[in-house]
């Protein structure tokens, strides 16, 4: 029987500059998710990559004295470098200037426009390009006289041009029918842009831009005069991946799967845009998007043009390790509200879970089945007590992450590994005649946990199952007590602990 699919998209980042932690936030999150299903055995792929069109790139790369060419190939590739240290398990890593996707955009634009939904007006606005985006009246702050972008606090540039406009208007019940449908996690977003909906109506949007003013992007395929605006274009990317227009089998069997996650900032493309786009192209609006708040720094939004920035060099340096950033963030993170940074929180989770709680425990088992059992530790009768906790820990931990609760599966799986700590303190194995029966049960606890923990913890759970000799498992086959032998080669220190 074919595996069960699964497609998880990352917003494509514009590679301007380097990623910062709202950046790894968001693809680590997606990254969990991916492997969580993995695990599950379904058949995942894992979308990410860059968005390297428009007039804020051309702009920055003007501003570094090369072309936007150059700029975007060497800033995508640091951007696959921060991924490969956050070690990101993408199958495909897209940009936007990849000839399938340039080919993509025409296609899917030109079906659009011969449907008769694009015309020919005259675009007059107050623009962010920072944001590349339109801001209206209400939309943005007023300061001494000018106008300026509510998220980046600079002042808007006017802007009156002709531009071809996609009748979104016509869509606004295709797109609340699909707003009401559940697909938006948590509902709360799903709210917010129904309300706005209902205030202002779906407007048709500007999506060219003459060329003379932005050069770098997708040619419109029926006017060569203007370039595809740069939101239209990468959203599309997410059909590209899997084939539009070229692998219709896959392009199905990925489509009718697919979740993407996101935050806040870009919610409204991500709904009133896309699900009127894909309508035009007859297509199912996603399966989920799944929307997430902001890191915030002192209660700011962190981005480059504030200049409050954690960088993701400073989370690795300062937690020592990748997982350790990894399991921080995915600990912390929060879809319904936003999440300030605060290293204190972070240092002292890291302490207490990652240190005592796991790492602790760790270093004990390896450290009695060596010095009790010269490393190797046999198959015993199992702890009733210990494996019922294991067997709920599991089942909680499937279905949170089932409905996308990835803190509170992080949590639950914990409560696994706190159990073996008091199981241990209770069973007193270095004093017991026979401590083998009582060291199996912890090491199950500490196998069982490790493998859940492998979609966060990659490198962790590898580098356990090499020194204990234990096989990761898919999540099915994942019974504790059912491991026949361990050989504990060392009995590594995970996480050292942090001085304050
Ligand atoms: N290029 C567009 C997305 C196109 S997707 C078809 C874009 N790029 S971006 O580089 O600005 O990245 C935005 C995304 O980065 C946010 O939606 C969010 O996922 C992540 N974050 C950037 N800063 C963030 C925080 N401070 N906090 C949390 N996530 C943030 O928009």
């Amino acid at each position: 029987m074919a595996r069960e699919a699964f497609y998880i998209t990352t917003p494509i980042y514009y590679p301007n500059d380097r990623p910062h932690i709202g950046h790894a936030y968001t693809t680590v999150l997606a990254d969990v998710l991916a492997r969580w299903n993995r695990l599950l055995g379904k058949d995942v792929f894992f979308l990410t990559g860059t968005d390297e069109h428009g007039l804020k790139l051309q702009r920055t790369a003007e501003k570094h004295g090369v072309s936007p060419k150059e700029f975007v190939d060497k800033m995508s590739a640091i951007f696959k470098s921060y991924w490969e240290k956050l070690q990101i398990s993408y199958n495909r890593f897209i940009r936007t200037t990849d000839p399938d996707h340039v080919e993509t955009v025409k296609l899917a634009l030109s079906k659009i426009y011969s449907k008769g939904l694009i015309y020919k007006g005259v675009y007059k606005g107050w623009y962010c390009t920072s944001c590349e985006k339109f801001y209206s009246e209400g939309e943005y702050i007023e300061k001494d006289g000018v106008k300026l972008c509510p998220l980046h606090l600079k002042p808007l540039e006017w802007v009156e041009e002709e531009s071809y406009f996609l009748k979104l208007s016509e869509y606004e019940d295709t797109v609340v029918r699909a707003l009401e449908s559940g697909i938006v996690y948590p509902p709360q977003y799903a709210r917010e842009v129904l309300g706005r909906i209902r205030k202002e109506g779906l407007r048709d949007v500007s999506i060219t831009r003459p060329k003379e003013r932005v050069y770098w992007g997708i040619e419109a395929p029926w006017d060569k005069s203007h370039t595809i605006y740069v939101w239209v274009d990468a959203l599309l990317n997410y059909l590209t991946a899997i084939g539009y227009g070229r692998d219709e089998d896959r392009f199905k069997r990925y489509w009718s799967v697919v979740h993407h996650v996101i935050g806040k900032d870009i919610l409204w493309f991500h709904t009133a845009l896309w699900f009127a786009i894909l309508a035009m192209l007859e297509l199912p609006p996603p399966r989920r998007l799944l929307v997430h708040g902001f890191i915030l720094c002192r209660g700011v939004k962190m981005s480059k043009t504030i200049g409050n920035i954690v960088s993701i060099d400073d989370l690795l340096e300062t937690y020592g390790s990748s997982d350790a950033v990894r399991y921080l963030l995915a600990r912390f993170s929060t879809f319904e509200k936003d999440m300030d940074y605060d290293p204190d929180l972070f240092r002292n989770a890291y302490n207490a879970e990652l240190a005592d709680t796991y790492g602790n425990l760790v270093r004990r088992v390896g450290v009695l089945v060596r010095r009790k059992l010269g490393g190797v530790l046999r198959r015993r009768e199992v702890d009733e007590e210990l494996a019922r906790v294991a067997d709920e820990v599991k089942h909680d931990t499937m279905k949170l992450m089932d409905r996308y609760r990835v803190s509170e599966a992080l949590v639950r799986i914990f409560d696994l590994l706190r159990e073996a700590n008091a199981y241990l303190n209770r069973k007193e194995p270095w004093r017991a005649e026979d401590p083998e029966p009582i060291l199996y049960n912890a090491m199950e606890a500490v196998r069982v946990a490790t493998n859940m923990l492998a979609a966060f913890m990659p490198s962790t759970a590898a580098r356990l199952a090499d020194v204990y000799g234990f096989r990761l498992l898919g999540l099915e086959e994942l019974v504790f007590g059912s491991w026949e032998s361990y050989r504990v080669k060392e009995a590594p220190i995970l996480f050292k602990k942090l001085r304050a």
